[in-house]
């Protein structure tokens, strides 16, 4: 969608703020022209958010009486969630939602298309969601600080309370529906024993009251719970964790949930993980664990999303045998059919940790008898911790496009045997949300994808970058650009070709090619004098053929497997041809001297759009442009000095490495 803003520049950056994000007040003064009329049944809070967006976009309230009806109506044969938007050549618009949520959606996407500058008498346009469940995950503690948070503190917690500004909340539940949002759990999945009182008589009226907020746009809020509740909060013993009392309490549990929160939308689970207790600690299945919870919620209509990040975490590093990225299949494989209908199990997209770029978990698509969600990462934790530029739709859409399980992509599962797509929030209470105003994108990126997972980056980034910036006299495609690119430069100065866990320990951000090489996560390269990788092809851990054959025969043999994910399943030499005839050393330095150049290209396109930006974004996305070069520089100098001093071998081209 190409912008045609209808105001000027200088208007556009009076009006301009980083908090609307791709809501911008006057982005539309043709937004006046339309008078919302209401068919029966449609809820009040739809039509006040229609108006209230008409005024937004105008920035006045002067409606004519010659104005074009925008006529809201039920349509029960539309399905689920969906809308349609209809113009009859400009003498009324026709806005349909199959129900209340349709109908919101219906309205974003008409507020949308206005605010880009699209052609209404056109308009013609059906959309339904792919995910019925399309979920924000806070790691927000209850303390306030948001774990791999890089935007503030909590907008929810404080002191471990809730207390929030409603203001906000209703801003930010605008911001996640207008991209078609349904769900959203508000506190960190590492459960204290503070968080795990969320769910207790005392706190509840308290998440309800929130939940009202987020209710009224159409989202469900959820809660993350700890698997030994009943212990922790009804001082049960849980050393039989399949007694009734358990299922019990938790029913108990449920029944006052859904007296506060009629609409509760569920649990998700940290079990078994990284020190969180789970079943398997109890000496029960993830299956007998998961359907506990899942029954207590079901006569509700609650869901459990229950986290498949199970792996030994307190590995060895001597031992060789042990491969972390295989562990989730072979703990959940074999427990196909077993789970209750209302457990989505909540699969990271990669089976490692969110880095650069992985594989797709095997276990996407090898379960028919088991409702899937697939779990992404919206916080930069491993991309630069929104210091860095790092455009996600790009990196979801490769994700998207590339197997599960099986051949075929991945995006073809998202309605079947995918029903979720949840990801971590990127938001805080900075004043822009995200941080970095440009990561603003990837909370946008995120739910259009999960919406319609057929889309791809460079239409959804646009999209994004008009609404955005589509005022500021052509900066939105420059800017949409440099998102668009800043995917590959981030690889390319920091792991590339699946490298993975070359960051500082525990804060993750900047190189240390060594700092988890010899600790307990399971997280290592190996890498020696001549080569570097974990064999993980049949020759070697075995991890290939968790996929299916055809998959796994295209991974298990170097020169077919992509080059993308080559050091994922190979060990490879230093000296081994890559199909373009260099060397996977050559390829290493080039790629890192390659993506500091590109970061020092960014800091000079920003700087050129300096005079048509107000001087808040433009100051605060140059400063972290700054601090990108500072972390792109280290990584290159580090990761190159690292390589030479294995091998001892000079960069053909001659260029400055450290010995
Ligand atoms: C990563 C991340 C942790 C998080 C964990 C999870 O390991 O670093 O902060 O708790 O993932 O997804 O549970």
């Amino acid at each position: 969608m190409s912008p045609k803003p209808d105001v000027a520049s200088t208007q556009w950056a009076e009006n301009y703020s980083e908090y609307a994000a791709w809501l911008q007040r006057g982005s539309a003064c043709r937004a006046n022209a339309f008078t919302v009329q209401a068919g029966t049944g449609v809820p009040e809070f739809a039509v006040q958010e229609c108006r209230e967006g008409l005024r937004r976009l105008c920035a006045d309230e002067g409606a004519g009486a010659d104005n074009t009806p925008l006529c809201l109506r039920l349509n029960m044969a539309l399905p689920p969630e969906g809308y349609r938007l209809k113009s009859d050549t400009g003498r009324c618009v026709t806005l349909e939602g199959a129900d209340a949520n349709g109908l919101l959606y219906g309205i974003y996407a008409f507020l949308l298309r206005l605010a880009a500058g699209a052609n209404l008498e056109q308009l013609d346009e059906a959309s339904a969601p792919a995910a019925r469940y399309r979920v924000v995950n806070h790691w927000d503690r209850v303390d306030g600080v948001v774990e791999r948070g890089y935007a503030g503190k909590s907008i929810f917690f404080r002191e471990n309370t809730l207390v929030y500004e409603p203001k906000r909340i209703r801003d930010y539940a605008r911001l996640l529906a207008s991209v078609g949002i349904n769900g959203i759990s508000i506190n960190n999945m590492n459960v204290t024993l503070e968080s795990a009182r969320l769910i207790s008589d005392e706190q509840l009226p308290l998440v309800a009251k929130l939940a009202g907020i987020f209710r009224d746009f159409g989202i469900r809020v959820a809660l993350a719970v700890g698997f030994e509740s009943p212990a922790v909060l009804g001082g049960l013993c849980m050393e039989k964790p399949l007694d009734a009392s358990i299922a019990d309490w938790w029913a108990q549990r449920a029944n006052a949930i859904y007296s506060h929160i009629p609409d509760f939308l569920g649990f998700v689970v940290k079990a078994d993980s990284e020190f969180q207790s789970g079943p398997s600690a109890m000496g029960i299945s993830q299956a007998e664990g998961a359907n506990l919870l899942a029954r207590a919620l079901a006569p509700h209509g609650g869901l459990v999303f229950w986290r498949c990040f199970i792996y030994d975490c307190l590995q060895d590093w001597r031992d060789t045998q042990t491969d972390r990225p295989m562990a989730a299949y072979d703990l959940f494989k074999s427990l196909d059919g077993q789970f209750e209908p209302n457990v989505i199990l909540q699969i990271k997209n990669g089976p490692s940790d969110f880095q650069v770029r992985e594989p797709n978990s095997p276990l996407f698509g090898a379960m028919p008898g088991t409702s899937q969600g697939l779990e992404l990462q919206i916080t930069q934790e491993y991309t630069g911790q929104q210091i860095d530029l790092y455009g996600l739709a790009v990196h979801w859409e490769e994700v998207l496009a590339a197997p599960g399980h099986a051949p075929g992509q991945l995006r073809n599962l998202i309605g079947g045997a995918i029903q979720a797509v949840s990801a971590i929030s990127n938001v805080g209470d900075d004043e822009n949300w995200t941080g970095h105003t440009l990561a603003q994108a990837n909370l946008f990126a995120f739910g259009r994808l999960a919406w319609n997972p057929a889309l791809t980056a460079n239409e959804i980034v646009r999209e994004w970058a008009a609404l955005s910036f589509g005022g500021a006299g052509g900066v939105a495609e420059e800017v949409a650009e440099m998102v668009l690119a800043s995917r590959a430069v981030y690889e390319k100065y920091t792991t590339p070709m699946s490298l993975c866990w070359m960051v500082n320990i525990n804060h993750h951000y900047g190189p240390s090619p060594e700092g988890y090489e010899f600790m307990k996560w399971g997280t290592y390269h190996r890498a020696n004098w001549e080569a570097i990788g974990v064999d993980r092809s049949s020759r070697g851990t075995g991890y290939a053929s968790q996929y299916a054959p055809q998959l796994a025969g295209v991974y298990d043999d170097i020169r077919t497997c992509p080059q993308e994910f080559l050091l994922y399943f190979h060990r490879v030499a230093y000296s081994h041809v890559l199909p373009d005839g260099r060397t996977l050393l050559q390829t290493m330095y080039d790629s890192h001297f390659e993506g500091v150049q590109a970061v020092e290209g960014f800091i000079t396109a920003w700087e050129g759009l300096k005079p048509r930006l107000p001087v808040s974004v433009y100051a605060s996305v140059h400063a972290r442009l700054l601090r990108q070069l500072d972390n792109a520089r280290e990584w290159r100098d580090v990761v190159n000095t690292y390589f030479y001093r294995k091998t001892g071998i000079a960069d053909r081209q001659g260029r400055k490495i450290y010995p």
